[in-house]
C-alpha cells in the first residue's frame, strides 16, 4: 500500500516537473523573441541615424613608381578604373569606363586592344575608338609625378590623348 502510494506522489512530482520545465522553457521562448525584437529594432533605429553617404575612390590617387610599368604595357587599377598605359613616348593614364553607357572595359592583351563587355566597343590602347556604339574615345587624365617621384592621376582633370608624361 505504501509502495502505491510513493509510486503516486512521485508521479504528481514529476508532473510538476514537467509543468515548470514546460513554463520556463516558454519563458525562454518569450525572452528569445523581445531579445531578437529589440536587436531587430536597434539595427533599424541605427541604419535609420547613420548618414546615407555614397563612398567613391579618391579622385586623385597615387598609381606607384613608373618602373613598376613596362615599356608597351596597359596595366588595369580595378580600384581606381583607370589604364595606366606606357608606350616609349611616355605615359598615359585612361578612363576605363565605356563612353557609350558607363560599363568597365577590358584590356584584351592578345588583341592588344581594350573591349567593352556590354555592346562590343573597341579602343586602341591610346584610347581612340576603333568601332563599336561608344560616341567618343576613352577620355585622358591628367598624369604627374609627385615630389618623391610616383605617378599622380588626377581624374577631375581631363587631357588631351596627344599628352603624355615623359619620365
Ligand atoms: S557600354 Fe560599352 S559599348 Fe555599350
Amino acid at each position: 500500500m505504501n509502495e502505491a502510494k510513493n509510486a503516486m506522489f512521485d508521479q504528481r512530482n514529476s508532473g510538476a516537473d514537467a509543468e515548470v520545465n514546460r513554463r520556463d522553457f516558454l519563458n525562454q521562448i518569450t525572452i528569445g523573441a523581445l531579445g531578437v525584437a529589440g536587436f531587430g529594432s536597434v539595427a533599424v533605429t541605427y541604419q535609420y541615424f547613420s548618414p546615407n553617404v555614397l563612398f567613391e575612390p579618391a579622385t586623385q590617387f597615387r598609381a606607384g613608381r613608373p618602373d613598376l610599368y613596362p615599356v608597351h604595357s596597359v596595366t588595369y587599377l580595378q580600384d581606381q578604373q583607370v589604364y595606366i598605359v606606357r608606350m616609349p613616348e611616355g605615359f598615359y593614364a585612361i578612363s576605363a569606363v565605356c563612353t557609350h553607357l558607363g560599363c568597365i572595359t577590358q584590356w584584351k592583351e592578345e588583341a592588344q586592344m581594350i573591349a567593352c563587355p556590354c555592346h562590343g566597343s573597341k579602343f586602341k590602347p591610346d584610347g581612340v575608338k576603333i568601332e563599336g556604339p561608344a560616341p567618343r574615345p576613352l577620355p585622358h587624365f591628367a598624369l604627374s609625378l609627385t615630389a618623391d617621384g610616383e605617378l599622380l592621376v588626377n581624374k577631375l582633370q581631363n587631357v588631351k590623348n596627344t599628352q603624355v608624361l615623359k619620365v
